[in-house]
């Protein structure tokens, strides 16, 4: 009979041949729809649909199109990010979170800078539910820098204010959570390796930051600790956007060992 350290080895032996860093970075890698229609949004989705498994929604394309933007992405079977960063008094966020479980997302954001009381009302919305989504905490948007904050009255640099928002949302509850790359080990090893961590602000070297402020690039931003690099612009404004998120998938496999 083999002892418990063979089955153990042979199990991890097992999980190394199935191991695909190319299809593990497609499942990690989710595309941002910063576009304002469904047609357009169609567009990218048909393009990047071998690239990636799931796609975000955020408010530019979710206030022009409306709710019933999910249901053709849902219905090719992949994972819809819903990008609202609610942020409101605990009643009107558990709701929001209420409704938008009820579309179908899979991941819902809300801002940690909401407070402990919102946060934990909007957890408990999702608790008990079957297939519940993951919510995830934004700490500080990755376009903010130190100036930023302290314009409004936030003295802290960027990452003592990530820390205190995630032990915060933490404290509350959460186990999701969006950082910049800067963050992310941070955010990491106060979170735990169960923790979803969702990373935008992801630059390719030598690709335009434009208003993002905290970026890395995919390697680095995975390295430190990201379960889901989201890339907009970087992929969604290149001239082949499929190219583009190729070469990333390509840089992201071999970060994680491929
Ligand atoms: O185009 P780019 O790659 O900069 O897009 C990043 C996406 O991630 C945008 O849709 C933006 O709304 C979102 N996001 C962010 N910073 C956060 C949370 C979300 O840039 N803290």
């Amino acid at each position: 009979m083999p002892s418990l350290e063979q089955i153990k080895s042979g199990l991890m032996a097992a999980r190394k041949i199935d191991f695909d860093p190319l299809e593990e970075a497609r499942r990690r890698l989710i595309v941002a729809l910063d576009v304002p229609t469904t047609a357009a949004a169609e567009v990218l989705v048909h393009q990047l649909g071998g690239c990636c498994r799931g796609f975000k929604i955020g408010f530019e394309l979710f206030v022009a199109a409306g709710p019933s933007v999910l249901e053709p992405i849902l219905q090719r079977g992949f994972s819809v990010f819903l990008d609202l960063k609610l942020h409101d008094i605990p009643n009107t966020v558990a709701g929001a979170v209420r409704s938008a479980t009820a579309l179908g997302a899979h991941m819902i954001t809300l801002h940690a800078a909401g407070g402990p009381a919102m946060l934990a009302a909007a957890q408990d919305a999702v608790e008990g539910i079957p297939h519940s989504p993951q919510l995830l905490a934004v700490t500080v948007l990755t376009s903010m820098d130190a100036p930023q904050l302290h314009a409004v009255g936030i003295a802290r640099q960027p990452a003592d204010q990530v820390e205190l928002l995630a032990r915060m949302a933490l404290d509350a509850g959460l186990r999701g959570f969006v950082c910049s790359p800067r963050e992310v080990a941070r955010v990491r090893a106060l979170a735990g390796p169960e923790a979803v961590l969702a990373v935008p602000g992801i630059r390719p070297a030598g690709a335009d930051t434009a208003d993002q402020k905290r970026v890395a690039t995919p390697a680095e931003a995975l390295r430190r600790g990201a379960s889901y690099l989201v890339v907009g612009r970087p992929i969604t404004q290149a001239s082949q956007p499929a190219a583009a998120a190729e070469a990333i998938l390509k840089e992201m496999s071999e970060a994680l060992g491929g």
